[in-house]
């Protein structure tokens, strides 16, 4: 009896922990998902002390995070080891003496006041957050590794931008090894791209990958082809270019083509082109986004609905997300805003591009414009308010079609193929000026509202060219997935049609573009 009723205690109150228990099960529709925008500290007396201080404000976030149950959290590529003294180093001794050692992650191994293993301190700090918290936190560190033989560098380690994950007891349990490096010296690179995913005990497996890599083909697109993964981490130090690449729009549009959740965790200094951080359920749309033209320190927690055999278990709510900004007391990284009234974006060289005026006017225009055998055709319909840009002082964005079949050279990098249908916005009637913005406190005025826009082209079918919708407006906002439809279609044994349609009308367009990218044609160093 005194036993019966002792096990009777033992499952009211197993009962009681799962109800009043702040994790999401593997019953629920949904997840609590957060990822960080985080402008770091990258000024110390060496990358130790600065990482320290960086994971001081990392657990400022994990603690607004767990007030908000967040089951998993994503930190950007760099922001605990900031990557960058100022001015930058780029040299291997530089970053040698303050990387982390860590155990193979299939040991499972709870870095927390771990005393038999070399990992640095800051690194178990973060482990000891993940068990207090009871939170899997995905972390981006710099890590060595000794090698021998021939592969192996002189000085005899191995160096490598790694974002690993600890699950809620603090446990190491993934490890993934930046492939796609963007020109960062010193670095090294594992022989095979690794597919890294991990599982979690609210039944999601994820799929991680770090800035650059979402370019290219292996691991990205591959973890979705070859491992079905329907959640992606992504954190990043993105460098946003104008038109097609800033940060957000190629979030938004990767997520929406592979139909993923997709948590970006960006890192933000807008003095040097970097922000841009969201969360995005594929063709349900965005959760939230944001992009800041200042130095801020944000975090954004969503209901992420899972995927079940293709399907989202629940609608999207933006109700269900919130953005909390810290103060320059609460998060101290911010010390002092740069004068500047908005972030440095990048250019893309359009040199090489067809491109041609569009003239607005009220009513239908059709247009053919082709490069290198790649021909768009482009319908729009327009709403011409030529009375508007008549005053002194007023600025307005004029627009061009702009095509591209070929290869693109980004120096210090490599030749990216490209093929691109687009129509862009630009400074004035000289094409040179379509990769840039005018300064957001001008007074800008809309005199062209594109009521519908269809793009259409044909293109080789090949899992190595996929293709991207890339649009955002003049706040840089990819579009609403609402607003337009994208058709990949096959229609013969070699070739694919391809329409992207505009449905509603925007007056602020900057770019809408399918965005193509020709991984046969690439030469990366
Ligand atoms: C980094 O700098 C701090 C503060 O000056 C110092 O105490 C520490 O020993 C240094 N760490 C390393 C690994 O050089
Ligand atoms: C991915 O899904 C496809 C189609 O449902 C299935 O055939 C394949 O076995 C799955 N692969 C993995 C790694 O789960
Ligand atoms: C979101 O909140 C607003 C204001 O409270 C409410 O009117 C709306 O119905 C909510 N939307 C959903 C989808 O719950
Ligand atoms: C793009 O150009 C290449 C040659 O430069 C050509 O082989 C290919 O067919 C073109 N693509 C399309 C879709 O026409
Ligand atoms: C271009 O697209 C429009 C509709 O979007 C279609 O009516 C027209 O036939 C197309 N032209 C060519 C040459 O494909
Ligand atoms: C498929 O269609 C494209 C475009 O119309 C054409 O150039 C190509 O020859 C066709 N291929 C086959 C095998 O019919
Ligand atoms: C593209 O799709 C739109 C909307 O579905 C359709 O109206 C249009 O005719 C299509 N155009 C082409 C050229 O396929």
């Amino acid at each position: 009896m005194i036993l019966g009723s002792t096990n009777l205690y033992l499952f009211s109150m197993f009962c009681l922990a799962s109800l009043t228990s702040q994790v999401s099960l593997p019953s629920s529709n949904y997840y609590i998902g957060a990822v960080v925008e985080y402008h770091p500290i990258i000024e110390g007396p060496n990358s130790t002390a600065i990482a320290e201080e960086n994971s001081e404000n990392f657990i400022k976030f994990l603690k607004t995070a767990n007030e908000h149950q967040v089951d998993i959290i994503v930190f950007p590529e760099n922001g605990l080891f900031s990557g960058e003294p100022f001015p930058p180093i780029f040299h291997r001794s530089f970053y040698l003496p303050h990387s982390t050692y860590l155990p193979d992650h299939k040991e499972f191994k709870v870095l927390c006041r771990d005393v038999s293993s070399n990992v640095m301190e800051v690194v178990k700090s973060i482990s000891c957050a993940a068990k207090q918290y009871a939170m899997y936190i995905v972390l981006n560190v710099h890590e060595k590794e000794k090698c021998l033989g021939d592969n192996c560098a002189e000085d005899g380690y191995n160096l490598y931008n790694t974002n690993i994950v600890f699950d809620r007891n603090g446990a190491l349990i993934a490890k993934y090894r930046k492939w796609n490096l963007f020109a960062e010296v010193g670095f090294n690179k594992t022989p095979k791209p690794e597919l890294s995913s991990f599982r979690t005990d609210f039944g999601v497996t994820f799929g991680q990958f770090i800035c650059f890599d979402i370019f290219f083909g292996a691991p990205a697109l591959e973890l979705v082809r070859e491992k079905n993964i329907t959640d992606i981490i992504f954190s990043t130090h993105w460098f946003s270019h104008l038109p097609y690449l800033t940060a957000n729009q190629i979030q938004a549009g990767w997520s929406y083509v592979n139909d993923v959740n997709f948590l970006g965790s960006g890192y933000n200094a807008p003095a040097t082109g970097n922000t841009g951080t969201g969360i995005y359920a594929g063709k349900y749309g965005h959760l939230a986004r944001i992009w800041n033209e200042k130095a801020a320190n944000a975090l954004i927690v969503a209901k992420i609905p899972k995927v079940l055999n293709g399907q989202r278990m629940q609608p999207i709510n933006q109700n269900d997300t919130q953005i909390i900004y810290y103060s320059a007391t609460e998060i101290p990284s911010v010390r002092r805003q740069i004068l500047m009234s908005q972030q440095k974006l990048f250019s893309e060289d359009l040199s090489l591009f067809t491109s041609k005026l569009f003239r607005p006017i009220n009513g239908a225009l059709s247009s053919i414009v082709c490069h290198h055998d790649f021909c768009c055709n482009f319908t729009t319909d327009t709403l011409y308010h030529d009375d508007v840009n008549k005053g002194s002082n007023v600025k307005y964005y004029r627009y061009r079609y702009a095509v591209f079949n070929g290869t693109v050279s980004y120096p210090k990098l490599g030749i990216a193929g490209l093929e691109i249908c687009s129509i862009i916005s630009c400074l004035d009637d000289n094409p040179k000026s379509c990769n840039q913005r005018f300064d957001i406190n001008a007074n800008i005025v809309h005199p062209v509202t594109f009521n519908s826009i269809v793009l259409s082209s044909i293109s080789r079918d090949s899992i190595n060219i996929p293709h991207f919708p890339l649009s955002i407006d003049d706040q840089i906002n990819p579009l609403n997935v609402n607003d337009f439809t994208f058709i990949r279609k096959k229609i013969n044994e070699t070739h694919v049609s391809l329409n992207y349609t505009l449905t509603k009308p925007y007056n602020n367009l900057m770019t809408f573009a399918i965005f193509g990218r020709n991984f046969v044609n690439d030469y990366f160093l």
